[in-house]
């Protein structure tokens, strides 16, 4: 029997520390789910962008705010929590590139700031965990407050880091890679989103007390992957056995 995942696995971090590599491949080596949650605010970004909502008046006024929450509440979000195929539909429409590109990257950060639509959010990420975990499945979930808030109780807590240098390089790569010319996700822009997702009132982001903390700055992603899998084993986390002889026995 492969290793296998039992119970949630929280992976947060700041942009560009390779959050989503790490948590879709742990998920996929440990034959666990896989919810992106940074996905979900970038859809329901997508929708507020597309309903031509003023995210100004948001921030100013009690009508713009409320307009907009009312947008994201009236939003259909389905993510697939398949790791080999993680899709993102809009109101039946599949927007897994349009919620990458530069528009909504621009304007998730205020969207995510609104306490009313994080608790949306929070509570359909909840139910998507409580489903997996209910069908005796483990899940790895990525964001930034998912330690701190949405699972709490999550069996093992990372928080990923990287300098910021590495950061910017894996942005552009990924903008380069994506064909996505002149998106402003270099350096400046990531310090400027972590600014914001840092200093807002609603759940900013931080590591929990009780995570540890992964720089993966020089680690390649099989490296990080085997870290994980270790801290997931001393938790026993993990049924099957992992590499022979060495791994657990529970299963
Ligand atoms: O991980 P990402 O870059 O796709 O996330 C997009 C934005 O969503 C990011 O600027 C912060 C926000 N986010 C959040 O506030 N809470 C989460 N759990 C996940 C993402």
């Amino acid at each position: 029997m492969d290793a296998t995942l039992r119970g949630v696995v929280a992976v947060d971090g700041p942009s560009g520390t390779g959050k989503s590599t790490t948590a879709r491949g742990l998920a996929m080596r440990l034959d666990a789910r896989y919810l992106d949650t940074g996905a979900m605010y970038r859809a329901a970004t997508l929708a507020v962008l597309r309903s031509g909502l003023s995210l100004d008046l948001a921030a100013t006024t009690a009508e713009g705010h409320d307009d907009v929450v009312a947008v994201v509440l009236g939003a259909r979000l389905e993510l697939s929590t398949d790791p080999a195929e993680p899709r993102v539909r809009l109101d039946g429409e599949d927007v897994g590139a349009e919620i990458r590109g530069t528009a909504v990257t621009g304007a998730v950060s205020a969207v995510s700031a609104l306490t009313a639509v994080r608790a949306h959010l929070v509570s359909e990420q909840r139910r998507i965990v409580a489903e997996a975990l209910a069908d005796g499945t483990g899940i790895v979930v990525e964001g930034r407050d998912i330690g701190t808030v949405v699972v709490p109780d999550a069996g093992l807590k990372i928080f990923l880091t990287a300098s910021a240098l590495v950061r910017a390089g894996r942005r552009d790569a990924e903008n380069t890679a994506a064909g996505r010319v002149g998106a402003p996700d270099t350096q400046a822009d990531l310090a400027r989103r972590d600014t914001l997702d840092s200093s807002r009132a609603a759940s900013p982001l931080r590591p929990a007390e009780d995570a540890v903390e992964v720089d993966t700055s020089t680690l390649d992603i099989d490296g990080v992957l085997d870290r994980l899998q270790g801290l997931a084993e001393d938790r026993d986390m993990i049924v099957g056995f992992a590499d022979a002889g060495v791994g657990s026995h529970k299963g």
